[in-house]
């Protein structure tokens, strides 16, 4: 069994909107709808934990899944101050025969069910799997004064999006462990990671953008009328 955790707490100041990131619209429909029929439309995915701020508890249910027949929601948990606590949170709220935990962001809703597919063909090979691409542009290592250390090796670095797929005893063991030791990451395979556990990075798709700033909404438009044009 798969479940997946969809993290949506955050309130995305940086997209400088007024409405919290996952409800902005794109493309006249709420980042978070299309993400999640995104994941709906993986077929290995048994069912989606949502986790949401405490103003969007009460009303994501009618305002989101209800409006947009979203039918594969089986929870919608409240998250915490930061991605961690939420994912946390949603973590918490498994299905105890759930194998395999899928944690996607919310902010990403270019997200294709054909990636996410591959991603979970993987862990199953693999264990512990995350996707990820090789930095396009050249990036160098600096101090505290922004005088340049070093410039690293492109080929050998990759920055990492969502989905990120594992064994969900193992996930719940990561973050466990970070919790009780106090430390924080950003992704969840930096917290398996420091189980000693091996994390495999699989191709990622250069248009599963985070949405973060203005500029990131306007691509993810392009794109999505790219896709929809008949090729
Ligand atoms: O802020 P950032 O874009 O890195 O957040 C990544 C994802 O984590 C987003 O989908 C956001 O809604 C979610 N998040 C959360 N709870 C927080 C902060 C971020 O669920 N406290």
């Amino acid at each position: 069994m798969i479940q997946a955790i969809v993290p949506a707490a955050g309130s995305g100041e940086r997209l400088g909107s007024k409405i919290e990131k996952p409800y902005v619209l794109l493309a006249g429909i709420p980042m978070v709808v299309q993400t999640l029929r995104a994941l709906e439309s993986v077929k290995e995915i048994d069912s989606i934990v949502l986790v949401v701020s405490r103003r969007w508890q009460k009303r994501v249910r009618r305002e989101i899944l209800e409006r947009y027949r979203i039918e594969r929601v089986a929870a919608v948990v409240r998250g915490g101050a930061t991605r961690m606590e939420s994912v946390y949170a949603g973590l918490s709220s498994l299905d105890q025969r759930t194998q395999w935990a899928l944690v996607h962001d919310a902010a990403r809703p270019l997200v294709t069910s054909k990636e996410v597919s591959r991603l979970i063909q993987s862990a199953r090979r693999d264990g512990a799997v995350c996707p990820g691409i090789i930095p396009k542009d050249t990036t160098k290592r600096v101090d505290e004064d922004n005088w340049v250390k070093k410039t690293l090796d492109r080929c050998r670095l990759r920055a990492v999006l969502t989905p990120q797929v594992f064994r969900r005893d193992i996930l719940l063991q990561a973050y466990e462990r970070a919790l009780a030791k106090g430390y924080s990451g950003t992704d969840e395979a930096s917290l398996v990671e420091r189980l000693g556990v091996k994390v495999k990075i699989i191709e990622g798709n250069p248009e599963n953008i985070k949405i973060t700033t203005p500029e990131d909404l306007l691509l993810a438009e392009a794109i999505l009328k790219k896709r929809k044009r008949p090729s």
